[in-house]
């Protein structure tokens, strides 16, 4: 079943523990924190003492979602906060066997992402050393903007790459997922969604967990 990760950009952050707290009761399975350093992305958002707070009042996984350039400086300290999973961007280097293992060596989950414009091909030689590949179907920056409709092609393929090789490997995806979007990114074979503005924005969050998961 789809695996749901609100991402806390989209929350409101001075009510941060009952956000949380709202989204473990509508039955959120993650939570995404998205890590903006203002160089990788036109936007600064937050950094491990936010994690380690998480940590503290919530048992939602910690999915924590690096976009930032040199994302090794930060690895330590975001799994002494407590994260769970750590996702860097391709695009901070092609070749990212050793940040994997930096990762591992923490005793993290590793994950990596790939910005809209990035050829699917950029990843799919390091798969079978993640445990999760993060499609982005927005350009980083700001939660609130519009699926981009391409990710599902590409989507698919990458589904058909971790399948045809049976990797053990989740396709997550982040950008614009939505009630209407949502059915036909997981007709593309995507695990886990994340959704910032959608999911905080909505009156019945339990509601529409309930239907992706129904979906
Ligand atoms: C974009 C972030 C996303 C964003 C998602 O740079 O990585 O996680 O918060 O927000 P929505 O779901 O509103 O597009
Ligand atoms: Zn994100």
């Amino acid at each position: 079943m789809t695996k749901i990760a609100p991402s806390i950009l989209s929350a409101d952050f001075a009510r941060m523990g009952e956000e949380v707290k709202s989204a473990k009761a509508a039955g959120a399975d993650w939570l995404h924190i998205d890590v903006m350093d203002g160089h990788f992305c036109p936007n600064l958002t937050m950094g491990p003492d936010m994690v380690k707070a998480l940590k503290k009042s919530s048992d939602l996984f910690l999915d924590v979602h690096l976009m930032v350039t040199n994302p090794e400086n930060f690895f330590e300290s975001f799994a002494k906060a407590g994260a769970d999973l750590l996702v860097f961007h391709i695009e901070t280097d092609p070749d990212p066997t050793d940040k994997i293992k930096m990762i591992r060596d923490l005793g993290c989950r590793a994950g990596l992402s790939l910005n809209p414009d990035k050829p699917v091909s950029a990843v799919l030689p390091y798969l079978e050393q993640v445990d999760l590949v993060l499609l982005m179907s927005v350009f980083p920056g700001y939660s609130g903007q519009s699926f981009i409709p391409e990710s599902l092609e590409r989507a698919a393929e990458i589904r058909s790459f971790i399948d045809e090789h049976k990797l053990d490997c989740a396709l997550e995806i982040d950008g614009g997922v939505s009630r209407t979007t949502a059915p036909d990114i997981i007709k593309a074979g995507v695990d886990i969604v994340v959704m910032g503005s959608a999911f905080f924005g909505d009156d019945d969050r339990t509601g529409i967990v309930r239907y992706i998961k129904s979906l």
